[in-house]
């Protein structure tokens, strides 16, 4: 996002000296997308940022992937993945390309803490409540939310005793950010976009916890390690910028409908290197006398079709076994659309009941062990209603 906030104590001139009440000299941070070059802000630490005591390497596997070879398409029930852990240690991998990794999580307790150095990251959250912490401050989230956490950003997910954080994670190998035709030429989002920045929830004050000795997990381009930081990373009393974490709710997306179809660049929220998300919400839908409301079929040339259900009755896919919580994955050379009966019930209808994200690769989607574990073998003969079972 790259319009500005300004958080907590930051001093009248950036790179000057910078004290607290104290007289203590604070540390100033630039985080930026770039190099020096893109995005970036300045936090201002109690500690030195770049203190840490221990190094150890972390024991984080994940199996490999297998390409979607014979071409098929998916439906995965990911809430049937085994529920535990953390959101960020416990991630079923779903699919992934070059770019991106699709995780589904339950998670029962609160992370470590954590920052992602190979991207940022996006969250949507489809059940429970909880709260993310990060050196940018506290945002409290809860069903619908997406958070954005930029790159690098030091954080931990926080479930209450008893709680279910129930999420699917998407990890950009890059960053991701709002449409840029959204944009005017100077970041403003603008007139006729489907939100705007008060839509945008971002840290409202500073997240400060003396600690020592405290242990980060890493993850970086070569793999995943553990840092004792000297003093806890959640030490800056003031940051201002245009790079910081920030949540936005589905329910916040104004949909754009016509008096006939809306293809899904009419949806999109976000986009990122190799990918864009869309989201269909609650909304009137095509009014045209003789319009079908429920998406042509589709031949995605360039890209594999991720859609996660997350509410309400997706009408278009009625009879084919999806349900809330389902995944399906499209991939480009084969078509898809109406599952049968879907055309023919939509007609005449005035709204569509539904809530989905749907993410488009542009490069192969590949089948991750958390994908295989859950799969429907019955999905690729919804359409004919007839076909081996595998
Ligand atoms: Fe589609």
């Amino acid at each position: 996002m790259t319009h500005y906030q300004r958080v907590g104590d930051v001093p009248r001139k950036r790179h000057t000296m910078h004290r607290d009440g104290d007289g203590n000299r604070l540390a100033e941070e630039l985080m930026g997308e770039e190099g020096f070059s893109a995005a970036s802000s300045l936090l201002y630490h109690r500690h030195s940022p770049s203190a840490i005591t221990a190094i150890s390497p972390a024991s984080i596997t994940r199996s490999p992937l297998h390409p979607n070879e014979p071409l098929t398409p998916w439906h995965l029930r990911a809430p049937q993945l085994p529920p535990g852990g953390d959101l960020v240690t416990a991630r079923h991998v779903l699919a992934a390309t070059s770019t991106l990794t699709l995780c589904w999580v339950s998670a029962e307790r609160t992370s470590p803490l954590y920052r992602d150095a190979t991207g940022d990251e996006l969250v949507y959250v489809q059940t429970g409540t909880g709260r993310l912490e990060t050196s940018f401050g506290p945002l409290e989230v809860g069903p619908g939310d997406y958070l954005l956490v930029p790159a690098a950003t030091t954080h931990r997910w926080v479930v209450e005793d008893g709680g279910v954080l129930e999420a699917l994670v998407l990890e950009a190998a890059g960053h991701v950010g709002v449409p840029e035709r959204y944009l005017t030429s100077t970041g403003q989002l603008r007139e006729g976009a489907p939100f705007c920045e008060r839509d945008l929830r971002v840290p409202a004050e500073p997240l400060l916890v003396e600690a020592t000795d405290v242990e980060v997990l890493v993850r970086s381009r070569a793999g995943w390690s553990w840092h004792t930081h000297a003093h806890h990373p959640f030490d800056v009393v003031g940051w201002d910028g245009c790079l910081y974490p920030y949540a936005f709710n589905i329910a916040d997306f104004e949909p754009i409908t016509g008096r006939i179809h809306q293809p899904p660049p009419a949806h999109q929220v976000f986009a990122g290197t190799g990918f864009v998300i869309c989201n269909f919400v609650p909304r009137k839908v095509d009014y045209h006398p003789l319009a079908v409301p429920v998406p042509y079929y589709h031949s995605n040339v360039d890209s594999d079709e991720v859609m996660f259900y997350c509410g309400g009755d997706y009408e278009a896919r009625k009879g084919s076994g999806i349900g809330p919580g389902s995944i399906s994955l499209h991939p480009g050379g084969h078509s898809h659309g109406p599952q049968p009966g879907a055309v023919e019930r939509s007609l005449g209808a005035e709204s569509f009941d539904e809530l989905a994200v749907m993410v488009d690769t542009f490069r192969p989607l590949e089948l991750g062990e958390g994908g295989a574990a859950c799969e429907d073998p019955a999905y690729p003969w919804s359409w004919s209603g007839r076909g081996p079972t595998r």
